[in-house]
């Protein structure tokens, strides 16, 4: 019995050749599927190893203090940076999301711990009376302040944890926990929303540490934070007039970065300006529900996708490790060609962004069914599939299946690159030596783990929740260099319920009451609830999966996922839809099928034709999560055909 991994594996490569696609590069579809599997948990247990006071090397840092590495020696990483920090957190409150409620004491305690942290004096300022303190980059463990002299300030912190705490605080929200999010989580996120309004305009140090003037990681990531700033603080009864008055002026600025070719990383240091820093930014930038667009550097943007080629082309000669490997196959990428940082070397983080970036693509372009080659990304394509043309390709089409099966490869190529440097026991430090490949300075670097994730997550289709791109992305017509005053104030470290449950977008009541009220020590919860029956989280749950598939009589759609229940890959097995509401103008197939709350799995529907052969749809593999909620009996998954 072929075990369920070579089962998936043969399901892409028959999906694949199906769509009249290459192949699969032979050994690193397989070996990237394997190993990131695996990789994926190793990763997670490593970034719970960092965080104090629990984690195995963080024993002597402060509840919820994530450190940068174990490393206290050449270099001494061995502090926290509210930037590392943030980003590690936006991808636990990820994993939260889909699933892994295990996270939420690590959760809860960031949150707590970054309300102290706020108050924390230091070189850079304090919070009381003009926030300025918020720009501090790193902190001790114990949460007192670094007071050694460093680059400051560092004004993409906030902007970041908020973005992470936001996410948290929208969960809350959506799951009855109302209060928590309005006492909790709020508090902090308006300081860290009121510093950008007020100083995202002043020059600061990039997220490198290195240059002073202003970074587009940095601007980007502001933006972000006060367009999704200004909609929670209505959710929570609050408002932001100075996210919305800043955030469309911030947007302008970052066009200013584009040089007409490739994104500029920093205005100040003097150096290409062809920078992770940009991929960065548009992987942190990525909306699942937004358009290919150039304003916010989506990750399928023309913009982005041209700044993609340029920044990797840059070390395809600096590093010996990527000698002769051409344009257009992966290679080891760092921070920037210039850098002389333990001799300027690729880094873990870099390298798996440049992958993410793709994978982001991949996903925008399956759900708008189209890519769009215009002569700013035809570079970028023509690198991959030689006879690429400007013009819009429909999902239907040969040719964009042939693209998305190269650009996927090209992705996967990168991820090959990081499992092929990265320990056996599943190590990986900060970077890898330019020539010969060791590990190189800080081991085990948190930042590196949260970047495997979040490129697994995105190459299993598994998107972040939307920031509100599809409402930001229009560009005022005239720039102006402005600032807002918002409020700082101390934010309380208060209690946290015991358990935090709910399932993927629903709507759910925390009570275990049946009147629907329970006392916190905040205050009363009041739910919505309106049947009278107690709150249960059923076991099992009937979920609809509503399948539009322009079909042909003799033809019949079936799904096959990575369950049991599904069929465990395996086409013979599969669940068979029912036609019997397909009409002309409704193409509908369903099925309902009972499936353990909570449980994620991947699936994919597939056409058995009427001789017996099977046609997958496109790649990637679909992913969901069954619902874990209280009286969530039933739910609906609708999709179409790809
Ligand atoms: C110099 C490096 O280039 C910078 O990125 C780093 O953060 C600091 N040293 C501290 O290690
Ligand atoms: C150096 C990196 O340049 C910086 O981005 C990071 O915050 C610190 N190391 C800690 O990981």
């Amino acid at each position: 019995m072929p075990s369920l991994r070579s089962w998936a594996l043969a399901a892409l490569t028959l999906a694949q050749s199906a769509l009249g696609a290459p192949s699969p590069a032979h050994l690193s579809a397989r070996s990237v599927d394997a190993w990131l599997a695996d990789e994926a948990d190793i990763a997670l247990d490593r970034i719970l190893s960092n965080i104090g006071s629990t984690g195995q090397y963080a024993t002597s840092a402060a509840s919820g203090i994530v450190i940068a590495s174990p490393s206290t020696d050449n270099p001494d990483y061995y502090y926290t940076w509210s930037r590392d920090a943030a980003l590690v957190l936006k991808t636990l409150i990820e994993l939260f999301r889909n699933g892994e409620s295990s996270l939420q004491t690590a959760i809860m305690n960031y949150v707590d711990s970054q309300a102290i942290l706020q108050t924390v004096s230091n070189p850079s300022g304090s919070l009381s009376g003009s926030g300025t303190g918020l720009g501090e980059p790193k902190f001790n463990v114990d949460k007192t302040a670094f007071t050694g002299s460093w680059g400051r300030p560092q004004r993409d912190g906030p902007a970041l944890r908020a973005t992470a705490l936001i996410d948290f605080g929208n969960w809350l929200l959506d799951n009855g926990y109302e209060t928590y999010a309005e006492d909790n989580v709020w508090p902090v996120v308006r300081n860290d929303l009121s510093y950008v309004a007020q100083y995202w305009n002043q020059t600061g140090y990039d997220l490198w540490e290195e240059v002073s003037g202003s970074s587009f990681f940095t601007i980007s990531a502001q933006h972000r934070a006060l367009v999704e700033g200004s909609a929670f603080a209505g959710r929570v009864g609050g408002s932001c007039d100075y996210c919305d008055s800043q955030a469309p002026q911030i947007l302008c600025f970052m066009q200013s970065f584009w040089t007409g070719s490739y994104m500029n990383a920093n205005f100040g240091g003097g150096r290409s300006g062809k920078d992770a820093n940009t991929v960065l930014a548009s992987i942190h930038a990525f909306d699942p529900t937004a358009n290919c667009d150039d304003t916010t550097f989506q990750p399928c943007s023309s913009r982005a996708l041209a700044n993609h080629k340029v920044y990797t082309d840059s070390f395809r000669s600096v590093y010996t490790l990527n000698s002769g490997i051409a344009e257009g196959s992966a290679v080891n990428v760092g921070r920037y060609p210039e850098d002389s940082y333990y001799n300027g070397n690729p880094w873990f983080l870099t390298t798996l962004a440049a992958a993410e970036q793709l994978y982001d693509a991949i996903y925008t372009w399956n759900r708008l069914e189209s890519l769009t080659i215009t002569s700013t990304s035809l570079a970028f394509f023509t690198d991959l599939y030689s006879s690429a043309a400007v013009g819009t390709y429909a999902a239907s089409t040969a040719a964009f299946a042939d693209i998305v099966a190269a650009v996927q490869t090209y992705a996967d190529g990168y991820v090959a690159l990081v499992e092929a440097h990265a320990m056996t026991n599943g190590s990986m430090s900060e970077q890898y030596d330019k020539s010969v490949g060791t590990q190189l300075s800080a081991r085990d670097l948190t930042w590196s783990y949260a970047a495997l994730l979040t490129a697994n997550m995105r190459r299993n289709a598994i998107v972040p929740q939307p920031w509100g791109e599809t409402g930001a992305s229009s560009v005022p017509s005239v720039c102006v260099a402005t600032a807002a005053t918002g409020t700082y104030a101390t934010a309380g470290v208060s209690s946290w319920p015991s358990t935090l449950t709910g399932g993927t977008g629903v709507t759910k009541v925390p009570t275990t009451t049946a009147t629907g009220t329970t006392k916190t020590s905040t205050g009363t919860q009041t739910t919505t609830t309106t049947t009278t029956a107690p709150c249960t989280t059923p076991t099992s749950v009937a979920v609809t999966f509503n399948e539009i598939a322009n079909t042909y009589y003799g033809e019949n759609v079936f799904l096959t996922g990575s369950i049991t229940q599904l069929g465990s890959w395996d086409t013979d097995n599969g669940v068979a839809l029912s036609a019997i509401d397909y009409t002309a103008s409704n193409n509908l197939w369903f099925v309902t099928v009972d499936l353990p709350a909570g449980t994620t799995f991947q699936y994919k529907y597939y056409r058995k034709e009427s001789d017996g052969s099977i046609v997958w749809e496109s790649d990637p593999n679909r992913s969901y999560t069954v619902p874990a909620a209280c009286n969530v009996n039933t739910v609906a998954e609708n999709d179409t055909w790809r």
